[in-house]
């Protein structure tokens, strides 16, 4: 009696601790005596007195996170910062978060997660980021009640969050609401995601933001955006919509003119690139326009970028045009790729009084190896405009050579000046052969090879035909035994052998093999 009494009294107390000490008594935490022996904990202090907490417990197997921060962090002021991370575990929900005052930054990347707590943050209210990248987070998931801050009087109290990252998960659309509770958000990130069609809701989701100042977007098989997307972020500088379905540069991205500085569009499907691409962009250092399977030409116009500083145009198949004359109202430029395109020639007509007079004074970088260029006397011209060579061609181990003409095919174009070619006579005759397709292309070469593939062909079924109707002939005089006889005497495996033939042909084997054994101990 007194035994029930006083285990009844135990499990009690124990509910009671549990339920004390988790938030969600009916989903356990990670249970762990003693964190720190556990897991890593850090505490550093940098030289401003501000203590800043390291827990790591990547790959520790969790199913969940702690319940409570490690008693080594002590009271966490609101000027304390604690990173903490759980990535590489299986934690499939991610539970409400253990009260702290102290900035927070968390990271469950690679953890398999698909559910999210609601609300996370509501005893962490100076979360600053959350990265929850290589998870398997879809929209449900998602809702605005995640992010409810502490229960202040009429209503719930903002959170702090900053910076959130929610690449390479699930996400097809987003809520309307769901970034009502973090006002000073900054940076979001929703590259490889599902995100193809940008709804009604996922659009006001997105523009709801207005603190944003970097949006990534890439990979998610966008082909537009909605118009007024970008209307009310005027604080964002850097968008990435690489690796998407653009045919367009979305016209909406003209919303950012005063403010964008960075833009990647590598990797879309754009034909061409025109005027009307890039314009009102008057804010723009650094763009990126590489990796573009179909982009064939860059019309005059399109770079008119005054403040660009930064071109990477690099591996696009089949760009032949590209209007350099553009990039001069960029007097900031200092890095230029266009490498590894179709190009064959430039022209740059700065103003004939001042052509001794660099195009552009700050270039450190220019790389325009890997381009079929056709070294003339233009070309060259362009080049000492740009001055490639003091500026440091990066790469180093790629060279520009030339493609064309035959005569100067191969030469690096370092080698060459416009002093040099512009005085050169380029002989015709060279330039004829070298239009002409090589020579295992021509058409009277094809014709003679396949005329001499079906001689052989046929030639190959006639011997064989013979062979075999010879070979049927030998067989029905009963000769083709014996070549058997000789190869198989030795064969381990005679029995299994001589049950699959006919008994005639066995017994024949067997008058072998004997034969055989005898030779062999004769030997
Ligand atoms: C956080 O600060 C508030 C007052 O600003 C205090 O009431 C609360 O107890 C603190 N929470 C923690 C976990 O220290
Ligand atoms: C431009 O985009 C390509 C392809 O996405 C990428 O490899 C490259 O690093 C980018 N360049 C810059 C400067 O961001
Ligand atoms: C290039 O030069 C031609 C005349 O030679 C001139 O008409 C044209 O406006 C110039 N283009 C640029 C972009 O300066
Ligand atoms: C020539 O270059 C100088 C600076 O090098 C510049 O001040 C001047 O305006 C230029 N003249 C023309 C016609 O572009
Ligand atoms: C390029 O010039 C260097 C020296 O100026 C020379 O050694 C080299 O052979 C030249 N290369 C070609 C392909 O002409």
């Amino acid at each position: 009696m007194k035994h029930k009494f006083l285990l009844l009294l135990l499990t009690v107390t124990a509910m009671l601790l549990a339920f004390a000490q988790g938030q969600h008594e009916d989903i356990p935490y990670q249970a762990v005596t003693n964190i720190c022996h556990t897991c890593v904990c850090l505490s550093t202090q940098d030289s401003n007195h501000r203590i800043h907490q390291t827990l790591n417990c990547d790959m520790k197997n969790f199913e969940h996170i702690l319940p409570r921060w490690p008693t080594e962090f002590g009271t966490q002021s609101t000027g304390t910062e604690i990173v903490a991370t759980y990535s590489g575990n299986r934690i499939r929900l991610l539970q409400q978060l253990p009260a702290t005052n102290a900035t927070l930054t968390l990271s469950c990347r690679h953890c398999g997660l698909q559910q999210l707590q609601a609300p996370l943050f509501m005893d962490v209210p100076n979360v600053e980021a959350l990265y929850l990248s290589w998870n398997e987070i879809a929209e449900d998931a998602l809702t605005p009640e995640l992010f409810r801050g502490p229960f202040k009087t009429t209503k719930y109290e903002p959170i702090g969050l900053k910076d959130l990252d929610l690449s390479h998960n699930r996400i097809a659309l987003l809520y309307r609401k769901l970034f009502e509770h973090t006002p000073q958000l900054i940076k979001l990130n929703l590259a490889y995601n599902l995100l193809s069609e940008l709804d009604d809701a996922t659009a006001s989701a997105l523009a709801s933001v207005t603190t944003l100042q970097r949006l990534d977007l890439s990979h998610n098989g966008l082909a537009s955006l909605p118009s007024e997307l970008f209307s009310k972020l005027s604080s964002l500088r850097i968008l990435d919509l690489s690796g998407n379905e653009f045919t367009v540069v979305p016209p909406s991205i003209q919303q950012l003119g005063k403010s964008l500085v960075q833009l990647n569009l590598a990797g879309n499907q754009f034909n061409d690139l025109n005027a009307l691409s890039f314009q009102k962009l008057e804010a723009l250092r650094r763009l990126n326009i590489s990796d573009l399977p179909a982009l064939s030409t860059i019309h005059r116009g399109a770079l008119a970028l005054p403040a660009l500083e930064q071109l990477e145009c690099s591996r696009n198949p089949k760009l032949e045009l590209l209007e350099l004359n553009d990039l001069l109202v960029s007097r900031g430029l200092s890095q230029l790729d266009i490498s590894h395109n179709a190009l064959s020639t430039l022209t740059l007509n700065v103003s004939s009084s001042n052509s001794s007079a660099v195009a552009w004074p700050r270039l450190r970088s220019v790389s325009i190896a890997g381009n079929p260029w056709y070294c003339s006397c233009d070309l060259l011209q362009a080049l000492e405009l740009v001055d490639v060579q003091r500026a440091e061609q990066s790469g180093g181990a790629a060279e520009a050579r030339c493609d064309t003409p035959y005569l100067l095919a191969g030469t690096p174009l370092s080698n060459l000046t416009s002093q040099k070619i512009c005085s050169m006579v380029i002989p015709k005759k060279y330039r004829a052969v070298d239009e002409e397709p090589p020579r295992f292309l021509r058409r009277r070469y094809i014709v003679l090879t396949a005329i001499i593939a079906s001689v052989v062909v046929v030639l190959g079924l006639l011997i064989g035909f013979v062979v075999v109707c010879v070979r049927r002939r030998l067989k029905g005089n009963d000769y083709g035994v014996q070549p058997i006889r000789y190869t198989s005497v030795r064969g381990s495996n005679l029995s299994a052998f001589s049950q699959l033939q006919p008994a005639s042909v066995a017994s024949k084997f067997n008058n072998a093999a004997s034969a055989g054994t005898t030779g062999a101990a004769n030997a």
